[in-house]
């Protein structure tokens, strides 16, 4: 189902135009040349910093309206989608090098995004996390992660190469968990 709501529930607002640190500082595990899906993908800060590293990418969100320019390079693709609207996850297991994840949280489909890394391939998740409480939005707990809950999603299935719990100060003082995890290549 497609929508062009332009609300954002997750958000801690304003959002950075930077791409996140932590998907500068593990990007470059991502498989050479591998595609690589940014769900929930907003501006496409994380689809920009991605293309200039060669990854063709796929960019999904409910909102395309904020992507600028992006869509007339030759490598990205951006879906219209509501991930919660109850449809199946449109993409199947195995079906990316890299999946990205960045300030946005919906429990029915972790397991999915988890299932969309391909061998060899990395996730990179990021999102607020309980505690956020205190410095304002999300304050919801169906958009904060519970302690773990990143590790316990990873866990039979990704090898966490790094995970964090912690408060960050920049761009705004947050509670934020986050995962760089590889699905190890079949024997
Ligand atoms: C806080 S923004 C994060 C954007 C981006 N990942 C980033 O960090 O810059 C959350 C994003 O989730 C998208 N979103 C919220 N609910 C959604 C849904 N049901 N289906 C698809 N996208 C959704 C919003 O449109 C928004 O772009």
């Amino acid at each position: 189902m497609t929508s062009t709501t332009p609300a954002c529930p997750n958000a801690a607002e304003p959002q950075s135009p930077e791409a996140s640190g932590w998907i500068r500082r593990f990007a470059g595990l991502i498989p050479a040349g591998g595609a690589v899906l940014d769900l929930a993908c907003g501006g496409g800060r994380h689809s920009r910093l991605l293309l200039q590293l060669g990854h063709p990418v796929t960019a999904v969100d409910r909102d395309l309206t904020r992507l600028g320019g992006l869509d007339s390079h030759d490598d990205f693709s951006a879906q219209c989608h509501d991930l919660e609207d109850g449809s199946a996850f449109p993409f199947s297991a195995g079906s990316f090098a890299g999946v990205v994840v960045t300030n946005y949280l919906y429990r029915p489909i972790i397991a999915d995004i988890v299932r969309a890394v391909a061998p060899g391939g990395i996730l990179l998740y990021e999102t607020f996390a309980q505690g956020n409480e205190r410095f304002g939005r999300p304050s919801n707990p169906d958009f904060l992660l519970a302690p773990g809950e990143l590790l316990d999603a990873a866990a039979g299935q990704l090898r966490v190469l790094a995970y964090e719990d912690l408060v960050v100060e920049r761009p705004k003082p947050a509670a934020v968990q986050r995962i760089c995890a590889r699905r190890e290549l079949l024997a």
